[in-house]
């Protein structure tokens, strides 16, 4: 296929997820070492209706790559769903001498990002999303970052729970997904992890466990909940009402979201980034970049779009069976 990108935008979008900076910095750079410009477009696909594009060069992104969020600023953009605003969007594109996109975020951000190609402008997805919810991709930017914080925060609420023998609810994010919820369980040794995907919703289960567990001389009971399930704070007040064990909640919240990405999230978002860039200098377009079995590959976005993912049930199965 011809070469025919000269000037790369690229824009993050959705929820935003530590590592996006370096997957920005690794567009920005690889397009730069290539001989394109690149601009950046701030807020997301609202950015772009509003033209807020800014030129990039190789300074721009210097000191992002160990810094959490984005320096585009993210954002969600109704208008952006509409035929009209994604039309806009491509003519907008068009005005800036914008022939190639990449587009950093979740499932959403990529249906917008398939609009894009099919109106003419080159456009490549990367996952960008701490939920891990991307079903074509074993990986997405943010998520390591996001189960270490939460880790390292469920430790800290597992003490003070054995010190007052009590039984702790944490709320970790994943309005849909659970695989936070998994990992932590199994990081942290919960008791019980309530996945979105699993949870059925009896409590009275939960409750006997609770109790049986103290009677075989636990001191604490710790109970990872991902956000869809949520009502932790009510929860909490019923498990208590019901086994006499104090009982209480503690929503992990956007921190998650934050802080410093580590290694893992570093290096992957900015070998996507250049990966990125490497599709569209080779006449690419309407592709997702994923990691997939040991390797980084590409998929067509409506492809990408259509694979289903659930949690893996020997993980699951695994987790209960270390509870005991
Ligand atoms: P994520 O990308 O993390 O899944 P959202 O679902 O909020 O986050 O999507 C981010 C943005 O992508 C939306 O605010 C909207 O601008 C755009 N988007 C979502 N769905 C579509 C769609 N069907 N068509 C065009 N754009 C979309
Ligand atoms: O998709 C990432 C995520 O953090 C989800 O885990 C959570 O449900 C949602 O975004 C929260 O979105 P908001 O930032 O709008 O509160």
């Amino acid at each position: 296929m011809a070469k025919t990108v000269k000037t790369i935008g690229v824009l993050t979008s959705g929820g935003d997820a530590p590592g996006m900076n370096a997957a920005i910095r690794g567009v920005v750079r690889a397009a730069i070492a290539k001989g394109m410009n690149v601009k950046g477009i701030m807020r997301g696909y609202a950015g772009l209706l509003q033209e807020e594009i800014v030129d990039m060069k190789s300074t721009s992104v210097s000191d992002i790559v160990n810094r959490g969020g984005t320096i585009l600023y993210t954002a969600r953009c109704t208008e952006f769903t509409t035929a009209e605003g994604q039309q806009m969007g491509a003519d907008i594109c068009k005005k800036h001498g914008i022939d190639g996109m990449v587009v950093i975020g979740g499932d959403g951000s990529f249906r917008g990002a398939g609009k894009l190609s099919a109106l003419g402008v080159n456009t490549i997805g990367i996952p960008g999303t701490i939920d891990l919810d991307i079903a074509c991709t074993e990986y997405t930017i943010g998520f390591d970052t996001a189960v270490n914080t939460a880790m390292e925060a469920i430790d800290k609420v597992r003490d003070t729970s054995t010190s007052h023998e009590r039984c702790s609810i944490i709320e970790v994010m994943g309005r849909h997904a659970g695989y936070i919820a998994l990992w932590c369980g199994i990081a942290n040794g919960a008791e019980d992890i309530l996945l979105p995907e699993r949870y059925d919703g009896d409590e009275q289960v939960l409750i006997n466990r609770i109790i049986e567990n103290r009677k075989r001389g636990k001191k604490h009971y710790i109970i990872i909940n991902a956000e869809g399930i949520g009502h932790s704070a009510s929860m909490a007040r019923r498990i208590e009402a019901a086994t006499g064990i104090e009982t209480r909640a503690t929503i992990l919240g956007h921190m998650q979201r934050g802080g410093t990405p580590t290694c893992k999230d570093r290096v992957y978002a900015t070998i996507m980034g250049a990966k990125a860039v490497e599709l569209l200098d080779e006449g690419k377009s309407n592709r997702v970049v994923a990691y997939k079995n040991g390797a980084y590959v590409d998929f067509d976005i409506q492809e990408a779009l259509s694979m289903t993912k659930d949690i893996p049930e020997d993980q699951f199965d695994i987790s209960k069976l270390m509870s005991r």
